[in-house]
């Protein structure tokens, strides 16, 4: 036969252990949902700005203008190192440069004049999650670091500038 107090104080330890397990997991979910939500905000205020700034050109869809305005949607630019797609939204780029296998000889003016760190964080965070681009988020800080870097800059970059000048992983 079992001892009465004895059992107790195990089915009471097995309580405490599974309700710590549970708590964990809840503190996990908490999180990634937090998270989950923060860059979903980005994305949709990213989303404001690429409505009222960048849509004109590269078109909703992400598509751009053949020969004329470049496609963000699967673009190596924007799903570059966040080094090299910030420097391009910040000072601008000038061609030639190839994009998804064409290329293009405009001009691109840079937007850091006319945008704060937070919007050109979140419309970056906005156009590598958007179409099919899959990847990570820009924070404000990244923004803020790649200009105080580059303070200095006063004209786009061209591409081959860029590359040499930056990373080209994520
Ligand atoms: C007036 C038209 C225009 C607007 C508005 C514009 N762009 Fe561009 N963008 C261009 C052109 C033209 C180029 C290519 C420049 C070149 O040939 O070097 C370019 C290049 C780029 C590139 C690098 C190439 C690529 O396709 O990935 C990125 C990234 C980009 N633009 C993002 C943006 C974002 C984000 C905005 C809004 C904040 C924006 N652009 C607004 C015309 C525009």
């Amino acid at each position: 036969m079992m001892d009465g107090t004895k059992m107790s104080s195990e089915v009471h330890s097995f309580v405490a252990r599974a309700a710590t397990l549970l708590s964990l997991a809840t503190v996990g979910l908490a999180v990634s949902s937090d998270r989950a939500a923060a860059q979903a905000t980005d994305a949709a205020a990213g989303q404001k700005v690429y409505a009222q700034v960048c849509l004109g050109c590269h078109t909703e869809a992400g598509t751009g203008n053949p020969g004329v305005y470049p496609p963000l949607d699967g673009s190596e630019w924007v799903n570059s190192a966040p080094e090299r797609l910030l420097n391009i939204l910040i000072h601008g780029l000038t061609g030639p440069v190839t994009v998804a296998g064409e290329e293009y000889t405009g001009l691109m003016p840079g937007w850091g004049a006319s945008l704060k760190d937070a919007e050109i964080a979140a419309v970056a965070t906005y156009i590598r999650s958007a179409w099919g681009n899959f990847s990570n988020a820009i924070s404000e800080a990244q923004v803020a670091a790649v200009r105080a870097a580059t303070k200095a800059r006063t004209t786009p970059w061209t591409a081959a500038e860029l590359v040499a000048a930056t990373p080209a992983e994520k």
